[in-house]
């Protein structure tokens, strides 16, 4: 294949390029009608009652936090298996994280033996919905109930994925979603909070508006700050909430094409989802032996493969903050994170992507595993 085969591509042109030509004709291109729509529309997706928007995830991430008081002295649990956003959002609100392992079936948060982590300064869990699938919501839910905790789902990577029908984000007191440019939906840049609780949604909105409900008035009542986005985006999420359907048919057929075409493969097995969660295949995770080298032979065949999340009890970026609280950070608490680094791989999928690519990446994996 001449050209390369990439990670991933945006599904964007004439629609979306037409959709920002009108904010431009109507001459409205800060937070607007569009943006409006766009929050209706969600929801109604979703299945939750309020909604605000964020510039991105990470920052969605913050407010889902902030606006239910988690902050300094606080302790939130978060999988070790998640981009580091997940614990970043933590820690920009001035709480810890604490690390729990996954389960090794679909690397979801596992917390079968997460008890003991429980401490009377652990406010809240973060389930994070990894790889376009959803957490098994009921053990969490039990978890959360059981040791009296909020739950703030990370729904990044969630859009448009249920479990057991019901839309993730909808388990949590709050719950964030993500639309940069990889994601199932994308506004470039972009995000979402939800939540079902009417004095929550009053907070999210001081904290996105300068401590103000209204704009355009000078008095804050409360402390806040500026989170919104842009109908210029709000009017590309239109147009791809359109395509969403589209968008997850696509991205199952493609994993097909793919168990079909490395079937014969023995050392390549593909992540499966819990009973009751759906997905929308967001990435296309496989695992295998030699991982990494696997991936230095796709990248010399012009292939761009991903690795899996670091462990994130092991990012130099998070290690000082970690050592500080006293955290145990001991690799033997953490079995499943350390084998989905090193025997994972993310295959390129994209809405656009066609079976000749598909075909050719695993004719690629294929060389690999059979030449001499
Ligand atoms: C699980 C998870 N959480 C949070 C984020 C952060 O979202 P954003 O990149 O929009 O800030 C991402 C983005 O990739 C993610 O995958």
């Amino acid at each position: 294949m001449n050209d390369k085969v990439p990670q991933f591509m945006p599904w964007v042109g004439e629609s979306e390029y037409k959709a920002i030509a009108d904010c431009f004709e109507k001459n409205w291109i800060t937070e607007g009608p569009k943006s409006k729509e766009f929050v209706d529309r969600l929801l109604k997706l979703i299945g939750a009652k309020f909604g605000v928007l964020a510039p991105n995830g990470t920052l969605a991430i913050y407010l889902a936090l902030k606006s239910l008081g988690i902050g300094p002295g606080d302790k939130v649990m978060v999988p070790d298996f998640t981009f580091i956003a997940s614990a970043n959002a933590v820690v920009m609100v001035g709480a810890t994280p604490v690390f729990v392992d996954v389960n090794p079936q679909n690397f979801q948060i596992d917390l079968s033996a997460a008890d003991h982590l429980v401490t009377p300064d652990l406010k809240a869990i973060m389930p994070v919905h990894i790889y376009g699938t959803i957490c098994n919501m009921d053990s969490v839910t039990d978890f959360a109930k059981r040791h009296k905790l909020m739950i703030v789902e990370d729904a990044a990577q969630a859009i448009g994925v249920h479990y057991k029908g019901r839309h993730a984000g909808t388990f949590g007191d709050t719950a964030a979603f993500s639309f940069f440019a990889d994601k199932t939906l994308t506004t470039a840049e972009g995000g979402l909070v939800v939540t079902n609780n009417e004095k929550v949604y009053e907070q999210l909105l001081y904290l996105r508006n300068q401590g103000r409900i209204d704009r355009g008035t000078f008095i804050h009542p409360e402390m806040g700050f500026n989170f919104r986005m842009t109908d210029i985006q709000c009017a590309v999420g239109l147009v791809q909430l359109d395509k969403l359907k589209e968008i997850r048919e696509r991205k199952l057929v493609i994993l097909e094409w793919y168990k079909q075409g490395l079937r014969d493969i023995s050392q390549v097995t593909f992540f499966t989802p819990d009973p009751g969660a759906e997905w929308i295949p967001f990435r296309v995770a496989i695992l295998c032996d030699q991982a990494h080298e696997l991936m230095t032979y796709l990248e010399q065949n012009n292939v761009e493969p991903r690795t899996f999340f670091y462990p994130l009890h092991k990012q130099p970026a998070l290690v000082e903050i970690l050592n500080k609280e006293n955290t145990p950070l001991n690799d033997s608490d953490f079995p499943n994170t350390l084998t989905a680094y090193d025997r994972g791989i993310c295959l390129p999928t994209f809405a656009t992507m066609n079976k000749e690519q598909v075909g050719y990446v695993c004719d690629v994996i294929s060389q690999f595993f059979t030449r001499k």
